[in-house]
């Protein structure tokens, strides 16, 4: 009989963690995931409750290497995914030390308990495009090759951990790859991320819950792509011949005023008559353009997204129509 492949997932309980360990079963693993100890435990896991009698959870902190070498020396992994994070960009600003630790400093615990516990277990760690900051290629995207400008803490931490992971596989000779995703959105996004703020908040203007919708800068630009297909995709990088690091993106590119108007006429609004910006929202330094150039990704593995940005934001818009009464 076949054993069945172990996959552990640092993040499990956020947008992508509980996509990728849905897909994950659905590909005959076990799965298993670090928890944070948080103080209203009842809501902890609402992204994967639906999956909670098919996983296993152990608390951890990927600041906590001690929690780290108890999880990974016992469980004993194929594969680790590291997408734990203090993932939102505005509020690194707020709390850049803390970013720090958790998504560069974390790191480099994962990647000294992976040595340590499990070396020859494969490592895919959660890089990003905020790592590019505001540099782009002549043919205006960002790929592998396009030098790492960040402006932001989160940027800035993300590149520590970018790095580490090429040092390790390269000084160590494991199997660690980064995946450089671009924005990706999903019903279980953060509701303090912009697609889902929007989505969200028209929908309630709507249902005549609100009368309006506060922003800060609309002329940013992002790619944006849905978790489900992006999780796909860290799971074949993790599982290609060799250690390599890829971009995921769509190559389309959006401002976020074009979302507003997306959103908003889809629910038969004009955005203007709701929409007001506020500075409070800006960012002390703003990433304003990405456009991924994934060719790479596509060139090695047979990757094809399922869903477009209307697909994607008519998902999100039905899950909230749906869930706001
Ligand atoms: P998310 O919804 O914010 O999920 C982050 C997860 O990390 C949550 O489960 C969170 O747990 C956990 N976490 C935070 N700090 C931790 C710590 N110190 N120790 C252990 N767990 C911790 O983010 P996401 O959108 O799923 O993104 C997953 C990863 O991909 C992140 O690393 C993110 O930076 C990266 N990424 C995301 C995107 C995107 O557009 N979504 C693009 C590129 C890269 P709590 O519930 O306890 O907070
Ligand atoms: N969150 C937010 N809230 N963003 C706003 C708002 C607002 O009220 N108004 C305008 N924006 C603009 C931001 O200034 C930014 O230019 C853009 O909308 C997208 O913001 P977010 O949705 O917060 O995402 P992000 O691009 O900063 O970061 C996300 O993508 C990264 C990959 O490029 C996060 O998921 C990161 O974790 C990820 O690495």
């Amino acid at each position: 009989m076949m054993t069945k492949k172990k996959a552990l997932i640092t993040g499990i309980s956020g947008q992508d963690g509980s996509y990728l360990s849905e897909y994950l079963l659905s590909l005959g693993y076990d799965v298993y995931g670090i928890l944070r100890r948080h103080s209203t435990t009842e809501t902890q896991k609402s992204r994967i409750d639906h999956i909670n009698h098919k996983i296993q959870t152990f608390y951890g902190d990927v600041s906590d290497f001690s929690s780290l070498a108890k999880t990974f020396s016992s469980i004993q992994p194929d594969e680790i995914y590291n997408l734990a994070a203090q993932s939102h960009v505005r509020i690194s600003f707020d709390i850049p030390e803390y970013t720090v630790k958790a998504n560069a400093l974390g790191v480099l615990n994962v990647l000294e308990a992976h040595k340590q516990f499990c070396p020859e277990a494969r490592l895919y760690q959660a890089s990003s495009s905020e790592m590019f900051g505001n540099s782009f290629d002549s043919d205006e995207h960002q790929r592998e090759s396009t030098p790492m400008n960040p402006v932001s803490p989160y940027g800035c931490s993300k590149v520590f951990g970018y790095n580490m992971v090429r040092h390790y596989r390269n000084a160590h000779n494991l199997f660690a790859c980064n995946g450089i995703l671009f924005n990706h959105e999903s019903p279980r996004r953060g509701s303090n991320f912009v697609t889902s703020k929007v989505v969200k908040t028209a929908v309630e203007i709507s249902k005549g819950i609100k009368n309006e919708l506060v922003l800060g800068n609309m002329d940013s630009y992002r790619d944006w792509g849905h978790s489900k297909d992006y999780v796909r995709a860290m799971h074949m990088i993790l599982n290609h011949d060799v250690p390599d690091d890829f971009v995921v993106s769509t190559g389309k590119t959006h401002s976020v005023r074009e979302l507003c108007e997306y959103v908003f006429s889809r629910l038969g609004m004009d955005y203007r008559e709701y929409v007001r910006q506020d500075e409070k929202f800006l960012r002390p330094e703003e990433l304003k353009y990405l456009r991924g150039d994934c060719s790479k990704l596509r060139n090695t593995f047979d990757w094809t997204p399922e869903y477009d940005f209307e697909g994607l934001l008519d998902d999100m818009i039905d899950y909230w129509e749906a869930n706001l009464v």
